[in-house]
């Protein structure tokens, strides 16, 4: 008598891979990352972990958000977000130039540094750079008592529990999470937000995860658009404001899991030279989750429809006129403009998965790379 079983696929939970398994769990890590800091009996967000007082907050002139990869992008996300509300000036920027080029710092810079694992080496090296220049720094962590954890002055930890897959999912959700909490913070302690704004998002923050599982219920839908698509040789994601920053990773995901040539472009920089490279059968993803920009990607699709490009959008639920433009539309659900992000990258983590093993890559161990880089 003999029974085989496979520890590996008890781990993956009925899933083919870790990734779609991380994918499907993100729901719930938003709630655990997002729910304990959002009381609804109380106007405030209880950031566990930093120190930062009203004062302190009032004295910031200056913000890095440092980090490496996927990380990196929600430094983008974060850039775009405390600049437009909170007026500081904010710095993103990937740690690898971030420590070899003397950036400016004092004890009136926050630095924030987004690390899944807490011990990229680059990251972990930047962070050490702004302590010693008197900065304080908060880490966005996920690895609990990670180095990183250990020598920020602060940790915000996202609660999206072990990532498996190299390709990160759940822990940029949840990242994006800790920056929204974050950002949320430094603008009512600056008086930039009133309270019924407040409650808005905050409500807004309490529907992300029931949006999200709207949108793992297209994933059949975005399987098919998977395989249409899969044997694309280039492929381009467009966007402006805060789509540009979500391209960033939708391109990432795609170089790493399907191995295709995959780039980000703010959609308005397209005719000052990749418009070059489009021709009949290169792919290119349209974000369109800026209302107020809308109409600017829509005649940035129309120019490279006109060269030949095949196009998926992402769009907001009823901005259906976009079916006239693309050739392909997946709609996530409207939320405030603030939160678009993680709705709209939920999409982008499905193609690139089913892309990856409609190729028949090994989705969870891509070659070439690690979970967590701890050389430079
Ligand atoms: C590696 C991983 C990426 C990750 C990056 C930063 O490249 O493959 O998924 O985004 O490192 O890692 P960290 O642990 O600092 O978030």
């Amino acid at each position: 008598y003999h029974v085989d079983w496979d520890i590996e696929a008890a781990e993956k939970g009925g899933y083919d891979h870790f990734m779609l398994k991380e994918i499907f769990e993100q729901p719930r890590v938003v709630k655990d990352t997002l729910l304990p800091r959002l009381p609804l009996d109380q106007d405030e967000i209880l950031l566990d972990g930093i120190s930062l007082s009203k004062e302190d907050i009032e004295k910031i002139n200056q913000i890095y958000i440092v980090a490496c990869g996927t990380a990196s992008y929600t430094g983008l996300v974060g850039k775009y977000l405390v600049e437009r509300i909170s007026r500081i000036p904010v710095i993103s920027e990937i740690a690898s130039e971030f420590r070899y080029r003397d950036p400016i710092l004092d004890e009136n810079t926050l630095m924030i540094v987004v690390s899944q694992s807490g011990e990229t080496a680059d990251t972990l090296a930047a962070l050490r750079m702004a302590k010693k220049s008197g900065a304080h720094v908060i880490g966005i962590v996920n690895a609990v008592g990670s180095t990183i954890a250990r020598e920020a002055d602060d940790v915000l930890y996202t609660w999206a529990g072990p990532e498996i897959a190299v390709a990160s999912t759940k822990a940029y959700s949840a990242q994006l999470c800790a920056m929204y909490l974050i950002s949320i913070k430094i603008a009512m302690e600056l008086g930039k937000i009133s309270v019924e704004e407040f409650r808005e998002l905050r409500d807004e923050l309490y529907a992300i995860p029931k949006k999200i599982e709207t949108i793992l219920e297209q994933s059949d839908k975005i399987k098919e658009l998977a395989y249409k698509y899969k044997d694309s040789k280039n492929v381009f994601y467009i966007g402006r404001g805060l789509d540009f920053a979500v391209s960033m990773e939708g391109a990432l995901k795609l170089k790493e899991i399907a191995y295709l040539h995959a780039e980000p472009y703010a959609a308005g920089e397209l005719k000052h030279g990749p418009i070059a490279l489009i021709e009949d059968g290169s792919l290119v993803v349209g974000l369109l989750a800026q209302e107020e920009l809308f109409d600017k990607t829509v005649s940035n699709i129309k120019e490279v429809k006109a060269r030949g490009a095949k196009v998926l959008a992402i769009a907001l639920e009823g901005n259906t006129e976009i079916e006239k433009t693309a050739d392909e539309v997946i709609y996530v659900p409207r939320t405030h403009w603030y939160l678009t992000s993680i709705l709209e990258n939920i999409p982008q983590q499905i193609f690139a998965y089913y892309i990856a093993v409609g190729l028949g890559h090994d989705v969870d161990k891509p070659r070439n790379l690690a979970k967590s880089v701890t050389v430079e």
